[in-house]
């Protein structure tokens, strides 16, 4: 039986933040409630159409491109004034959640709804991406920003490959780079993926740098042989090898420093039979810091090793190389003041995780807002953020907007 009203729980009215965010989240959702939108993938493409369409819907003018990227404007009234940019990206890890990503580009559509709602006609262009290829990918990730900053290089080892398989050339990505002289700045939103803030009962970070992500390829070459007729003294095994130097790099690691991370994602196994002595282990190793003397010597100290493990022969060779980018200061004093003006409990912090902000950062300043991950879970389907730090988030980017538009002209 309803009970009448005003007794009738009233539900809470979603913000456009998590509406647009709910929205998005019908691309790509699994059974299991995880997520996957995978590089120029059907569920990756429903979700430009849904960003695009909310786009329109605000009165921003659309476009895409050969990047799969997707790129909406509302004009500003001061030809004069330059573009604050803001973007995230649409693409998900396999089994990844719904905030990775898609809260910045919807924090984004949130503040031009705002704007447009409250009349506000900002002087500068206000635009906002939904990037496409962040995660690591045939591509290499971060790969729709890295298209429009002009920094995919046209020699990078198996792009051209990659990309004929997705139906595209690298001539007509070289094409998506885009001027960044009438651009003043880049904004990101974007979810912790760690429990600092969570930890410390803050609600927003307010991001200094992003660290470099480094990859390596790792092969370890043995012999493969009869799995029941070799005996263990005779054996070459590149598997086993090969689990003596992650082992090994994994302590190292630990030893060099507190805040240098060390991770071996994917491992290939051949001929990969029950009953052979794997001959050939294809691992990669990635490793993240802000300063380039922690990778280096961790991979110094990866190269000793190796060659002192007698089993097998290693061939490292490097695959990524992002290096590390600082946060604009100027960017970080109004991100911060415009928390404090909105009572908001923040702090400065550096991210753990790569960011579009990163290529970014070679062609515009950039500035980073974090919200709390419940748990610090991120790139899993238990990823989480309540709706009332995601709309905080979203305060404190419209108010940075804001700022920015009040400021004196370029
Ligand atoms: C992207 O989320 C990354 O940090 O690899
Ligand atoms: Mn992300
Ligand atoms: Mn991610």
């Amino acid at each position: 039986m309803s009970l009448p009203f005003p007794h009738r729980r009233r539900r809470k009215q979603m913000s456009a933040v998590n509406e647009i965010l709910a929205q998005i989240g019908a691309a790509g959702r699994q059974e299991d409630g995880g997520y996957f939108r995978g590089c120029y993938s059907p569920e990756y493409f429903q979700a430009v159409d849904i960003v695009e369409r909310q786009m329109q819907k605000i009165g921003m003018e659309t476009d895409r491109d050969a990047a799969g990227n997707i790129h909406g404007v509302l004009p500003g009234n001061d030809p004069k004034a330059k573009s604050v940019v803001i973007g995230s990206h649409l693409d998900t890890v396999p089994g990844g959640g719904l905030y990775d990503g898609a809260y910045g580009v919807a924090a984004g559509l949130a503040v031009a709804k705002r704007l447009r709602e409250e009349g506000k006609i900002l002087r500068h262009t206000l635009e906002v991406y939904g990037f496409h290829g962040e995660e690591s990918n045939p591509l290499g990730g971060t790969f729709g920003s890295r298209a429009i900053a002009g920094q995919v290089k046209p020699d990078q080892p198996g792009l051209a490959e990659a990309l004929a398989a997705y139906g595209h050339n690298v001539r007509e990505i070289l094409d998506c780079r885009r001027d960044f002289s009438g651009v003043k700045c880049y904004l990101e939103a974007h979810i912790e993926q760690g429990d600092l803030l969570e930890q410390e009962g803050l609600k927003i970070g307010v991001v200094s740098g992003i660290v470099s992500v480094i990859r390596y390829r790792v092969t370890a070459l043995g012999q493969s042989n009869h799995a029941g007729t070799t005996m263990m003294k005779n054996r070459r095994d590149a598997m086993v090898a090969m689990a003596r130097l992650i082992a090994a790099a994994d302590e190292e690691c630990r030893k060099i420093d507190d805040t240098l991370v060390f991770t071996v994602g994917t491992i290939a196994c051949q001929p990969g039979s029950e009953n052979v002595i794997p001959g050939r282990v294809e691992c990669t190793f990635e490793m993240r810091h802000m300063k380039k003397e922690k990778t280096d010597c961790l991979i110094g100290r990866i190269r000793e090793i190796a060659a002192g493990i007698g089993t097998a022969d290693f061939e490292i060779t490097n695959k990524i190389d992002k290096g590390s980018v600082s946060c604009d200061s100027h960017l970080m004093e109004v991100i911060s003041r415009s928390a404090s003006e909105a009572g908001i409990c923040h702090r400065i912090m550096a991210s753990g995780a790569g960011h579009d902000a990163n290529p970014m950062a070679h062609v515009t300043p950039i500035g980073m807002i974090f919200v709390p991950s419940r748990g610090g879970l991120s790139h899993c389907k238990e990823e989480w953020t309540s709706q009332e730090e995601l709309e905080s988030g979203t305060e404190v980017l419209y108010r940075t907007v804001l700022h920015l538009d009040e400021e004196a002209k370029e």
